[in-house]
């Protein structure tokens, strides 16, 4: 049985699918500060299964005890966190208790429980600012906001603990930037209010909820000038976590892997590449840079490929068109 945090977010959420799929049984977790008890109907209505689930606080540590207590988990998926890295500057303690604390008390309970199995989600945002691409596993670690370091200190401690207990089986995924959603339209990425990402950004523009996209510059040392990231389909995202899954079924060890395409797309790229697809206009004005952005991320995807077997299978046009077929027919909330 595997227990997956943050089960109804995002990229839960399509993990979770993927998992039913390949006949795994599986538990969420949600406390739902940042999604809905109605994404367990959409994934029961996608794989006719309905995955049991606990509305619980990963700082509840008896709510998380019952679970272990009424389950048998052998592997623990933990997507549960907070994410936005603006609010993390203002709330740098909320960040550190939420995230950290509670990742604390999962791992004591899995201790408890004899659970020694977990998949951390982590960050691109733990490489910080460092500037040779592609990014490798080995390349330097640095944080430069609150949300960075709740990553980086998770997977520092899940080190610590393989140290200290050998019969550990750990991955670490450093996601690139995630986008997209499921074919169905059922479930995707529908964040509250004004969106931080480009693409539920472009989502808001195109559905006239938001006037226009402010490009974040477009004098970086780029094809065009504006910045280049990984894009890459939450499906595939999905599909990395079955895989890594299968490595520690079986090995002990801590193991770490990008997750991304290795390939980069610049703003106006992925803008020229969503009205492509969907045959919509997206009006944009170029605005200043956003502090704390750096020209051009994207992976290396080598290890993950040789290790794990993972390869991306999707394009950016894709992606754009999977986004947009979840956020056309899906209810915004909050968008001031
Ligand atoms: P999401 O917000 O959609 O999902 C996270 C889920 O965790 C939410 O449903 C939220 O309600 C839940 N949650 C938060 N705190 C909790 C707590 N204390 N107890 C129980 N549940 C709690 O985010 P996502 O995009 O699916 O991201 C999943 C994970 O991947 C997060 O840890 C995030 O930091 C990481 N990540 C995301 C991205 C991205 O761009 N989406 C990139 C890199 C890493
Ligand atoms: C951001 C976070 C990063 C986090 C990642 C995934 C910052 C500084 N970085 O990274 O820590 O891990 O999200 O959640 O917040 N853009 C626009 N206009 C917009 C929004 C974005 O031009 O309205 C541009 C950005 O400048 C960037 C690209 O689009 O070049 C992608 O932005 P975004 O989706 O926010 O991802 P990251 O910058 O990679």
């Amino acid at each position: 049985m595997i227990l997956l945090t943050g089960g109804t977010g995002y990229i839960g959420s399509h993990t979770a699918v993927k998992l039913i799929e390949q006949n795994e049984d599986i538990i969420i977790l949600d406390n739902l500060s940042n999604s809905k008890a109605e994404v367990i109907d959409s994934i029961e209505t996608i794989t006719g299964k309905r995955p049991k689930f606990y509305q619980t606080d990963l700082l509840d540590i008896d709510g998380l005890e019952q679970i272990f207590k009424e389950n048998k988990i052998d592997c623990v998926i933990h997507f549960a966190g907070l994410k936005a890295v603006g609010e993390s500057v203002e709330k740098p303690l909320l960040y550190f208790n939420n995230n950290i604390t509670g990742t604390i008390k999962l791992l004591m309970t899995m201790q408890k429980y004899n659970c020694k199995k977990i998949i951390f989600s982590s960050s691109a945002t733990v490489y910080g600012t460092t500037q040779v691409m592609p990014l490798t596993e080995n390349s330097p670690l640095g944080v430069t906001n609150p949300y960075g370091r709740t990553k980086l200190v998770i997977e520092e401690m899940l080190n610590d603990l393989h140290v200290a207990d050998k019969e550990f089986g750990i991955v670490l995924l450093r996601y690139f930037n995630p986008i997209g959603a499921h074919k169905s339209g059922l479930i995707g990425e529908n964040p509250n209010g004004i969106p931080n990402n480009l693409m539920p950004y472009i989502c808001k523009v195109a559905k006239c909820e938001l006037p226009q996209l402010n490009v974040f510059g477009n004098d970086y040392d780029t094809v065009d000038g504006t910045g280049v990231r990984d894009y890459i389909h939450v499906e595939d995202l999905a599909v990395g976590h079955v895989l890594s899954y299968n490595r520690i079924k079986t090995n002990n060890g801590i193991y770490t892997y990008n997750l991304g395409t290795g390939n980069g797309y610049s703003v106006l790229q992925v803008i020229k590449a969503f009205e492509k697809s969907n045959d919509v206009k997206i009006n944009y004005k170029i605005a200043p840079r956003r502090a704390g952005d750096v020209a051009t991320v994207y992976a290396s995807t080598k290890k993950a490929e040789e290790e794990i077997g993972f390869k991306a299978q999707y394009g950016i046009e894709e992606m754009c068109r999977d986004s947009w077929n979840f956020a056309k027919t899906t209810k915004s909330y909050n968008t001031k």
